[in-house]
């Protein structure tokens, strides 16, 4: 009988085509082994172009005295003290070379005026320390790495949705996926497996987040039995579009203001004085953030519900050179000159800090044989990311992860396809298109708000409470969603498919942010608003047979010689 599915073997799997997944796929690929990559969306068409500022790497050649002990100290304390201390260490090491890698590979950085890597400012790191492509640094990587994927002919396949890690003898051998376009059934027979499908941010109404970002690698490996950590932690950025409609939420590069621009309230005032003399703009993005927010919600707010952005003291020419992404975006959408007028901008979901947790120095996840990279991945980020770390995370951590799942793989057996799991994964696939099946969007319109509205940017037990009973309510009607049609080409279906996902994902961020009875980095309890030495915690998440189950651990200490280069009285 003809088989349902079709059977791809090879040594490694690398679920995500973003950065980390083809940093990853390239370090599998250079080590001699065979690797697949799969993506959800087209080869290009990754969000890791929504980072958009700069790439973090304490070069010095702007700022001579920058070095990797001082970038270490500004991820720590960004971090809030809860982020992972080696994966701060192995980044603020790695991400030079990560970054003249990039130059070997082809990516053409800003220029100093002799002729070194021009860096710029960027909000809570010391220095000028961010390598930019004018404000598309991130599309300049994505480009730079698909040229090297095409280049060693690594085996690709796009819009291939994976709906399940397969584990077997307590081990991760494989995923099964859905060719969204043909409607084809695929199993991947892998040796070890690699999730780098970004984060979750579409599970908020209002967020920079491309469409892709559902949290699928999330579901995926809570599903197959890893352990998921600092999931409360969600970063807003400070400033995202707040008009028109269609674009709210935008990203309005930090490079705006790390070049100068200044927030205003309606009143005109420059209230960043106020709430950080110090930093001012570039303060953390919490406390950016939560200063837009604080000035809108109070009645200084513009026409749209935003405050203002304004960089037109720079003058035309400097505008449209440093930020050209920026002056086209404002020019097309909201037919704003960015060179005359001030832009609105308001807070916008960003990016997850938690997810995954795994092995500093390889990337493996709780589960064997399956590893994470980027932001699906927790730890360097702890409580708080520093802008243009995250570009910064899946290079170093890309190719770790790689270089992991290599290791892994040499010593691992193969397992052969386990054709029962897969069928039944398949019967389960095919049980959502039926005639009377309840409109997923309507169910992710529903979701979304509950984030929006009770799991924001400032918190409160009453109020994640509410978002609770709206997830619960939503997980007991989930089995009545579907769509009509066939697997082909079916967005309804890719919709139910997504909101599994993202059912786990706002469950285990609004449970664990009810824990979480402090006040620290991203994660603000009106109802807790100091922070609390006790909490020098990390929560892990994991599913049991009692549905999802919480463990709250302390944070690795890190060495005592690495406790001077961030402020010592917070240990
Ligand atoms: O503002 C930005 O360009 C975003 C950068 C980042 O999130 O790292």
């Amino acid at each position: 009988m003809e088989e349902s599915f079709k059977v791809v073997k090879t040594d490694v799997l690398v679920i995500g085509a973003g950065g980390a997944g083809m940093r990853a796929s390239i370090a599998v690929k250079d080590a001699g082994l065979d690797v697949v990559m799969v993506s959800k969306s087209l080869l290009g068409k990754a969000h890791t172009v929504m980072a958009e500022g700069g790439i973090a790497a304490a070069l010095g050649n702007v700022d001579p005295q920058d070095n990797w002990t001082v970038h270490y100290g500004d991820i720590i304390e960004e971090g809030v003290y809860i982020s992972n201390w080696k994966m701060a260490e192995i980044c603020a090491k790695e991400a030079p070379d990560r970054v003249f890698e990039l130059e070997d590979y082809g990516a053409l950085f800003d220029r100093t005026p002799d002729g070194r890597i021009l860096q710029r400012a960027f909000g809570a790191h010391t220095y000028r320390r961010l390598c930019h492509v004018g404000d598309r640094t991130g599309l300049e990587i994505i480009k730079t790495l698909e040229d090297q994927v095409l280049h060693r002919d690594i085996k690709f396949f796009d819009e291939m949705y994976i709906t399940k890690v397969v584990v077997k003898d307590g081990k991760a051998c494989g995923a099964i996926g859905i060719k969204m376009n043909t409607g084809e059934f695929h199993y991947f027979e892998a040796k070890s497996v690699i999730i780098a499908t970004g984060g979750c941010g579409r599970v908020y109404k209002v967020t920079s987040n491309s469409w892709e970002s559902t949290g699928d690698g999330l579901g995926l490996a809570y599903e197959a039995g890893a352990v998921l950590k600092d999931m409360e932690m969600i970063q807003f950025h400070p400033t995202g579009m707040v008009y028109p409609p269609g674009v709210k939420g935008l990203l309005i590069t930090e490079a705006v203001r790390g070049e100068g621009g200044i927030l205003l309230n309606s009143k005109g005032e420059r209230y960043m004085l106020r709430y950080s003399p110090q930093k001012k703009e570039l303060d953390a993005r919490d406390v950016v953030a939560r200063a837009n927010y604080k000035e809108i919600q109070e009645g200084r707010g513009t026409e749209h519900g935003g405050v203002y952005l304004d960089i037109t003291s720079k003058g035309a020419d400097y505008i449209k050179h440093k930020l050209p992404a920026m002056y086209m975006q404002f020019m097309e959408f909201a037919g704003v000159d960015i060179t005359k007028e001030k832009m609105e901008v308001a807070p916008t979901v960003h990016y997850q800090m938690g997810g995954i947790r795994v092995d500093a120095e390889t990337g493996h996840s709780s589960l064997e044989g399956l590893f994470a990279a980027g932001e699906v991945a927790s730890g360097l980020h702890g409580a708080n990311r520093l802008g243009g770390n995250s570009l910064a995370d899946i290079l170093v951590f890309g190719r770790r992860a790689g270089e992991g799942a290599v290791a892994y793989a040499k010593k691992a057996n193969e397992t052969g396809a386990d054709k029962k799991a897969i069928e039944s994964e398949i019967a389960r696939i095919r049980s959502f298109l039926k005639k009377d099946g309840k409109n997923p969007y309507e169910f992710i319109d529903r979701l979304t708000s509950a984030m929006s509205d009770h799991v924001g940017i400032v918190r409160t037990r009453e109020e994640l409470e509410k978002a609770i009973t709206i997830i619960e309510q939503l997980k007991q009607e989930y089995r009545e969603v579907g769509t009509l049609g066939s697997v082909r080409y079916n967005h309804g279906l890719l919709g139910c498919l997504e909101l599994g996902n993202m059912l786990i994902a706002a469950e285990a961020i609004t449970r664990a942010a009810i824990m979480r009875e402090e006040s620290r980095g991203a994660h603000a309890r009106i109802d807790f608003p100091k922070k609390d030495k006790n909490w020098l915690k990390n929560i892990e998440i994991s599913k049991s047979d009692k549905g999802m189950t919480f463990n709250v651990v302390p944070v690795q200490e890190m060495p005592a010689e690495y406790k001077k280069y961030a402020k010592p009285e917070e240990y």
